[in-house]
């Protein structure tokens, strides 16, 4: 796909590796809505830079967990630009914790955020991409969803949902020439992993990460510009980690 033009939604775009991702996308030529949760001032720097490469751009408030308020950044992106061509579900947090700490609650919202956001963002794009008879999806994974975790039971359970949603979907769709890629990052420098103590960042570029340094939110977001641009590639996981997830023993 050439993206000089295309209409593309971005979730998640205030920060890390959804920054990134509208960024490049944005350097492509492409208009891209700036989807956020909490963060205006953050979205807005995003959306400025988007404006000074020459692209148009839409701040879209809305918790990608919440349906109706999904249902209305779809009904105002309809109205300025009258559907998407390219829609990028990256929105999304941490859901800490083994089965045994999680509460129902916290399996709901990690659902809700991650799977059904995930979904709910692909069916009401969908319609308008397949009417085009073009389109593309790409999800944003994890490989915590490839392997077993210990300690995120939830948050690694959903990403694999996103990861199989992504090949049922890709299937579904094909006949309509709309694609549905996915992306599955290994430990990428952003807020996501402020919170991870200083040691065991060291203990994985030490020991596990096979490249020694932790990925940085552009080198997934130029993942994401390839399967978009790709016209050959559907239903496929593509693994960025540094080869962290390579390794038997
Ligand atoms: N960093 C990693 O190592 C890593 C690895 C694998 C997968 N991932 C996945 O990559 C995606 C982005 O992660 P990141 O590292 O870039 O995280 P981040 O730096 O914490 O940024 C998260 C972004 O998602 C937005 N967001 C969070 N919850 C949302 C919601 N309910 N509705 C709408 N927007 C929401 C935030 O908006 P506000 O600024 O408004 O809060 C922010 O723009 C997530 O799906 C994450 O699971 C990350």
């Amino acid at each position: 796909m050439d993206l000089r033009g295309k209409k593309v939604l971005v979730t998640g775009a205030s920060r890390g590796i959804g920054k990134a991702t509208a960024l490049a996308l944005a350097q492509e030529g492409a208009d891209v809505a700036v989807n956020y949760v909490s963060n205006a001032k953050s979205a807005s720097e995003v959306a400025e830079q988007i404006k000074a490469m020459g692209s148009k751009t839409l701040l879209s408030q809305a918790d990608v967990g919440d349906r109706q308020q999904v249902e209305a950044m779809f009904r105002s992106i309809q109205q300025e630009w009258g559907g998407l061509d390219v829609l990028v579900n990256n929105a999304g947090g941490r859901c800490d914790g083994s089965l045994l700490e999680l509460d129902e609650p916290a399996w709901q919202r990690a659902l809700e955020v991650h799977l059904l956001g995930t979904a709910r963002c692909c069916r009401l794009a969908l319609p308008a991409m397949i009417e085009r008879k073009e389109g593309v999806i790409v999800n944003i994974g994890s490989v915590a969803g490839l392997r077993g975790v210990k300690g995120i039971a939830a948050y690694a359970t959903v990403k694999a949902a996103v990861m199989h949603l992504t090949r049922c979907l890709a299937m579904e769709v094909s006949q309509d020439n709309v694609r549905v890629n996915c992306v599955a990052p290994g430990i990428i420098d952003t807020d996501f992993h402020a919170v991870t103590p200083a040691e065991a960042k060291r203990h994985a570029i030490d020991n596990r990460i096979m490249l020694h340094r932790l990925g940085k939110p552009e080198e997934v977001a130029q993942a994401v510009v390839s399967l978009v641009k790709n016209d050959y590639i559907t239903g496929e996981v593509l693994v960025v980690d540094g080869g962290l997830t390579m390794r038997i023993a």
